[in-house]
C-alpha cells in the first residue's frame, strides 16, 4: 500500500505539484513527427502535464508546440491557418511563431500603440528525433541536454515510434512495465506453450514467480527476474529510467534490437503511451515492420487516428485503440477458455483493459488508483522502489535539489537484455553480461534495500 499524501503525491501532474515540477525537469515525447510531417500542416492538439497546447511544422519546417488558445480572446488556434510562417489565429487573424511570438495583430487599428512583443504565447523547447517530436516544459535556465535514449541515437531508419490513449494515470502504465510477474499470467498464450520451439513467452510461463532482484543506480532501476528453465535460468533484465521510461526485454540472445515505452501524463486521469522499437546494427527491415503492424503494436488495424474528448470538454488529437473499455477491449470468453489467459488480443490491449478498470480513488477522479488499499507482495519489489525513488526525487527537488541526470545524457544509455544462464546469482549474472545493458556509459549499481 502507499499512504494516501504520497499517492496523491506520485499522480498529480499540474504544475506546482510535486510529480509535475519532477516531470518539468526531462525531456519527453510529445508527438508523432509523421502527425505533422509536412510544412504548414493542419496543427495537433495536444494536452501535456495538464496544459493544452498545439503542435505545428511551419513554412520553413520548425516545429512549434505552443499555447492552445489565442492571447486575444481566447479562441482556440487548432481551427487557425497555419501559413507563411506562423499560425493565424481564425477569429480575428492574430498569428503566432513557432516560438510563441505575435507576428501580425491585423485587427488593431493603424497608428494604435503596437502591443505585440507584449501578447505573445507559451512555447515550449522542442527536439525532434526517432521519429518524435520532443518537449521539455520546466524552466528555461533548468533546460538539460537532450538525453541519449539508445534508440534516440541510432539512424532514422534504425527506429520506428507509436503512441496510443490510456485512459490512466501515468504512474499505473509506469506500474505495469516494471511489474514482470504478471507477464506470465496477463500475457500468457495457451498455443505456445504446446509448440516444440518454445519461446520466450512460453519459458515464462512454466515458472510463473520469478525471482526478483533490483538495484538502484543513477538513471533508476535495472531489475532482474529469474526463472527456472529446463536446468538453467531464464534472465529478464528490466530498465527503469527516470522519470517514466521502461526499457523491456525481447526474446533471448543477443542484442541487436531492442524496444521501450515512455508514459506522458496528458492530466492526472488520462496518458499518451509512446512505444519505440529499434535495432543497433542495421535498419528495421520491412517485414519486422510489418509484423509490428499486423501485431497491432503499431497503427491500423488496432489503431484509430482520431480525437477524444476529455472529460472537460477541452479535445485532444491522438491515437485510438480500436479495443476500448467501451467494448471491453473485445473480450472474447470462448478464447479466454482455449487459447490465452485473458480473452483480449494483444498484449497492450491486455495492459490497458486492467489498468484502465483497477479500483480509481472515486468516480470524479478516474485512472488514479486507491494505492492505499493494495496488499504487496515480494514481487512488486520493483514497483515499491520505483515510487519510493520517484516521492524522494520530489521530496529533494521541493527542497532545491534538482535530479541529477537530467545534467548527464549519457547516463540514459542503457539497454534491457535477456538470456538463458546456467548462473544463478544476479550479480555474477551482471558480471558476466552487464556490459550488454550499456549501451553508452558506465553505471555501478547498488543493491536496493
Ligand atoms: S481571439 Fe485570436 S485573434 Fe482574436
Ligand atoms: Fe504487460
Amino acid at each position: 500500500m502507499l499512504r494516501t499524501d504520497l499517492n496523491e503525491a506520485l499522480s498529480r501532474v499540474g504544475r506546482g505539484t510535486p510529480m509535475g515540477e519532477l516531470f518539468r525537469r526531462f525531456w519527453l515525447p510529445a508527438v508523432l513527427t509523421s502527425e505533422i510531417a509536412e510544412p504548414d500542416c493542419p496543427p495537433v492538439r495536444l494536452r501535456i502535464l495538464g496544459e493544452d497546447l498545439v503542435a505545428f511544422r511551419d513554412t520553413r519546417g520548425r516545429v512549434g508546440i505552443v499555447a492552445a488558445y489565442c492571447s486575444h480572446r481566447l479562441a482556440p488556434l487548432f481551427f487557425g491557418r497555419n501559413e507563411d510562417c506562423g499560425l493565424r489565429c481564425a477569429y480575428h487573424g492574430w498569428k503566432f511563431d513557432v516560438e510563441g511570438n505575435c507576428l501580425e495583430t491585423p485587427n488593431v487599428p493603424v497608428g494604435a500603440p503596437d502591443i505585440r512583443k507584449n501578447v505573445g504565447i507559451t512555447a515550449y523547447s522542442v527536439h525532434e528525433t526517432a521519429g518524435v517530436v520532443w518537449i521539455y516544459m520546466g524552466p528555461k535556465e533548468l533546460q538539460p541536454p537532450f538525453p541519449h535514449l539508445e534508440y534516440t541515437d541510432v539512424p532514422d531508419d534504425h527506429v520506428f515510434a507509436a503512441r496510443w490513449l490510456q485512459r490512466t494515470n501515468w504512474s499505473q502504465g509506469l506500474e505495469g512495465e516494471i511489474d514482470s510477474s504478471h507477464i506470465s499470467w496477463l500475457h500468457r498464450d495457451f498455443d505456445r506453450e504446446n509448440t516444440k520451439q518454445k519461446s520466450a513467452g512460453a519459458q515464462m510461463s512454466e515458472d510463473a514467480a520469478p525471482h526478483i532482484e533490483l538495484r538502484q543506480t543513477d538513471y533508476g532501476l535495472v531489475y532482474g527476474a529469474r526463472r527456472e528453465f529446463e536446468g538453467q535460468y531464464q534472465w529478464r533484465v528490466t530498465q527503469f529510467i527516470l522519470p517514466m521510461f521502461s526499457l523491456i526485454p525481447r526474446a533471448p540472445g543477443d542484442f541487436v534490437a531492442g524496444g521501450g515505452r515512455a508514459w506522458v501524463p496528458i492530466d492526472d486521469n488520462h496518458t499518451t503511451v509512446f512505444t519505440f522499437g529499434y535495432r543497433v546494427d542495421q535498419p528495421i527491415p520491412q517485414d519486422e515492420l510489418d509484423s509490428y503492424y499486423r501485431s497491432g503494436a503499431l497503427f491500423p488495424p488496432r489503431m484509430e487516428r482520431g480525437r477524444y474528448t476529455l472529460p472537460d470538454g477541452y479535445a485532444i488529437d491522438t491515437w485510438l485503440p480500436v479495443a476500448n473499455k467501451e467494448n471491453d477491449y473485445l473480450l472474447d470468453r470462448e478464447m479466454q477458455r482455449t487459447k490465452n489467459f485473458t480473452g483480449i488480443w494483444g498484449v497492450h490491449d491486455q495492459d490497458r483493459a486492467l489498468a484502465e478498470n483497477s479500483r480509481s480513488i472515486g468516480g470524479a477522479d478516474p485512472g488514479i488508483i486507491d494505492r492505499s488499499a493494495e496488499h504487496l507482495v515480494s514481487s512488486d519489489r520493483a514497483v515499491v522502489a520505483a515510487r519510493r525513488m520517484l516521492v524522494n526525487l520530489t521530496d529533494a527537488l521541493r527542497k532545491g535539489t534538482e535530479p541529477a541526470i537530467v545534467a548527464n545524457p549519457e547516463a540514459f544509455g542503457v539497454r534491457a537484455i535477456s538470456r538463458i544462464s546456467p548462473i544463478a546469482s544476479f550479480d555474477e549474472f551482471m558480471a558476466a553480461y552487464g556490459a550488454e545493458t550499456q549501451a553508452s556509459g558506465v553505471h555501478a549499481p547498488v543493491p536496493v534495500e
